[in-house]
């Protein structure tokens, strides 16, 4: 199946702190794009994360494990939270099911921002974070291991990627130290090789990279890492492109449904106050009708009014130096009210190259 249904479902597990602010303009903006566009997008709301141990004793219970896969999409506020330190089950391993469950390996993450931008493409289902665990009171392990098959795959997305952009991706590992890394730099090589030979693949290792990705991040362009290296650098790479509150992320599987969600974490310090940006979850949803719905036009659209609410200005707390400072749902409303605009004026928006739908279902 290449096409999806008539009427998209879309999961919608806002999870916690300001996840459910962010996920109700992401809400508003659906809804306004369904009107201009003509579409129908069935929005399902689901408990997730913290919300869901507390109502359901589990982060990611049966009955939305069920839900999300006869989705086509699925869109996530943020899990986590203070609440939950103590409790045995904690609200990030719901994010880690999901991911696992979806086998949503390829985390896009592109960060946009003056003369910036990055494409952070992030191994999601494999490494330390899926390795085996023990952890007894005075000694620890966590498994790290790669195979082949897993460093290909995403190394497909960060080649395919770069040859609709500049054409470079520059492959980051620590190969002097880790021996999963020795074969993710042979295997990167040796695809880049035989596939993609007319694309320029540069290798640096982690920690000088960090360093000139805080640097020099105009230099860059596809970034393709490892989960934990991918973790790590992309806060980086979105602090240095403008801030989390920007940041979307799409991840995506051999199929749909991929889960789209803001690279930012339930900042529970500021959760009920319309103080969160809901730029990152509305760029968010803009990478899921793109990547996830095959409607790359609405995409663009939504970008486009992004693009525009920044330009002018209207931003929260975290975006904002010296002039007003506007809430969670203004921003969200000023985003419906460009949408407004530019898509009565004959819906031509650039074609912005992190674009493109690459996953097909089934
Ligand atoms: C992210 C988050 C998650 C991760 C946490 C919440 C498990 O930090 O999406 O980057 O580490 O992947
Ligand atoms: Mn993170």
């Amino acid at each position: 199946m290449t096409e999806t249904r008539p009427t998209p479902i879309v999961a919608c597990l806002a999870g916690d702190g300001i996840g459910p602010e962010v996920m109700a303009e992401a809400g508003r903006v659906i809804e306004t794009v369904s009107e201009l566009f003509g579409i129908r997008v069935r929005q399902v709301h689901l408990p997730f994360g913290g919300e869901a141990i507390d109502r359901h004793n589990d982060p990611f219970p049966s009955h939305v494990r069920a839900a999300v896969k006869a989705s086509d999409a699925v869109l996530l506020g943020a899990v986590g939270g203070p609440r939950w330190n103590a409790s045995p089950r904690r609200p990030e391993q719901g994010l880690l099911d999901l991911r696992k469950e979806l086998d949503a390996f390829a985390n896009l993450r592109p960060v946009r921002h003056m003369d910036i931008d990055l494409m952070v493409v992030r191994e999601l289902t494999g490494g330390l974070y899926f390795g085996a665990k023990t952890l007894e009171p005075d000694r620890a392990m966590d498994m790290c291991t790669y195979d082949r098959p897993q460093i290909e795959r995403v190394a497909r997305w960060a080649f395919r990627l770069a040859r609709r952009r500049s054409g470079r991706v520059v492959s980051v590992d620590k190969q002097n130290v880790l021996a999963t890394s020795k074969l993710w730099r042979k295997v990167v090589s040796e695809l880049h090789e035989a596939e993609y030979p007319d694309l320029e693949l540069t290798h640096e290792l982690v920690d000088s990279f960090a360093m000139n990705l805080a640097t020099r991040p105009g230099r860059y362009d596809v970034i393709l890492t490892e989960n934990l290296f991918g973790d790590i650098l992309s806060d980086l790479a979105a602090a240095v492109g403008g801030g989390l509150g920007i940041a979307p992320s799409a991840s995506l599987g051999p199929e749909a449904p991929g889960i789209f969600e803001p690279v930012h974490g339930s900042a529970p310090d500021i959760a009920g106050q319309s103080e969160a940006n809901p730029i990152a979850m509305i760029m968010s949803v803009a990478m899921m009708f793109t990547h996830g719905l095959n409607r790359r036009d609405i995409g663009r659209a939504i970008t486009a009014a992004v693009d525009s609410v920044l330009a002018d200005g209207i931003a929260t707390s975290d975006q904002v130096s010296g002039g007003r400072v506007y809430a969670t749902w203004e921003v969200g409303q000023a985003v419906c009210d460009a949408l407004g605009h530019s898509s009565t004026a004959g819906a031509e928006f650039a074609e912005h190259p992190f674009e493109g739908r690459l996953v097909t279902r089934g």
